[in-house]
């Protein structure tokens, strides 16, 4: 048995979905015989930590602060063990620019791209160089914040007109927006859980929106909008490859752990594109990482069981000497 202090809530904008992941997190770490000491991270989050002392902490935050490297940080300088990825690999997987340009150093497909800073448009006329990118992308665009997830933020622009208000919205969660080529197929997630031999991809989840055109925050998580199929039907061949392009592109983002990959198949040439990994995807009853976990016969008290003990068997992280 071991004290793990469960990090959940935070600032950041996906606050009540990191209540409900830490909340299944804590239940589950009750169920597999730990002692439990629950944290909604703010202010005095470093003399909470201090206090309980934990064996490890479990990060139950998404977005902001979880997802970011922040709170990994300052678990580094505490000298407590934490579960999922490092520094490096939440910056890398946090911000959408620098994933896709990994990926692209990398060899991996991503659909292609422009990424502005909202400073482009004030102070270097970017607005001027739109058209040249409406053209290079063509209609639909998809216009998201570089960095946020949950769909925050997100909007497909389907004509000229529609490109300064999707813009507009973008940067109302972030100063640097993301502007790619829409990818019209199925909307797929591999989620990835390391065991002994090294990481190992789940079966995959698809999501098949209820309405072609909506796909929101609120889509995500009210249970019925979206409906959600695991394993995803795909010949098995296609199952291949989707799983070894997720694992290729946690190697080479150096997530570990666990995450989730999200992709697109393409309908029209069979074609598979990284959108994006997730270094703390959703752990609630609706969220795809237990799903897929479920799909392979990892209920969610042994899910949560071994992301502790691989923290717990990592030990703390980026000590000095
Ligand atoms: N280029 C794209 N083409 C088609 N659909 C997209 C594209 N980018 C995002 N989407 C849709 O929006 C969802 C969320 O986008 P994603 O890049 O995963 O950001 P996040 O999940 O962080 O909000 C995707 O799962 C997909 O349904
Ligand atoms: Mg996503």
């Amino acid at each position: 048995m071991s004290r793990i202090a469960v990090l959940k809530g935070g600032r950041s904008l996906e606050r009540q979905v990191s209540l409900r992941s830490g909340a299944r997190v804590e239940d589950a770490l009750e169920r597999v015989g730990h002692e439990v000491v629950g944290i909604d991270v703010g202010f005095d989050v470093i003399e909470r930590l201090r206090a309980a002392a934990p064996d490890a902490a479990f990060i139950a935050l998404h977005g902001q602060d979880g997802e970011d490297g922040t709170v990994q940080e300052l678990l580094e300088v505490l000298g407590i063990p934490y579960t999922g990825s490092g520094v490096l690999a939440c910056l890398r997987s946090w911000d959408k620019i620098l994933t896709k340009h990994l990926l692209l150093e990398a060899g991996l497909p991503t659909p292609e791209f422009f990424a502005l800073a909202e400073t482009a448009f004030e102070e270097l006329g970017a607005r001027d160089a739109l058209p040249a990118i409406e053209e290079r992308l063509s209609f639909p665009i998809v216009a998201k914040p570089a960095t946020g997830g949950s769909a925050l933020g997100i909007k497909f622009a389907r004509a000229a007109a529609d490109v300064p208000a999707a813009l507009v919205a973008a940067f109302s969660y972030a100063d640097r927006v993301v502007l790619e080529r829409h990818v019209r197929g199925r909307d797929l997630a591999v989620s990835i859980l390391d065991d002994a031999d090294g990481p190992v991809a789940l079966p995959i989840v698809e999501a098949v929106p209820r309405d072609e055109d909506f796909y929101d925050f609120e889509a995500r998580y009210e249970i019925g909008r979206t409906s959600f199929v695991c394993p995803a039907e795909l010949a098995p061949a296609l199952t291949q490859q989707t799983h070894k392009l997720a694992l290729a592109t946690y190697a080479s983002l150096g997530l570990s752990g666990f995450a989730r990959v999200d992709l697109m198949l393409e309908e029209a040439s069979g074609e598979l594109f990284v959108l994006e990994a997730n270094a703390i995807p959703g752990l609630t009853e609706t969220s795809l990482l237990p799903q897929a976990a479920e799909a392979q016969g990892i209920g969610l008290d042994e899910l949560i069981g071994r992301i502790v003990e691989l923290a717990l068997a990592r030990g703390p992280v980026g000590a000095a000497g």
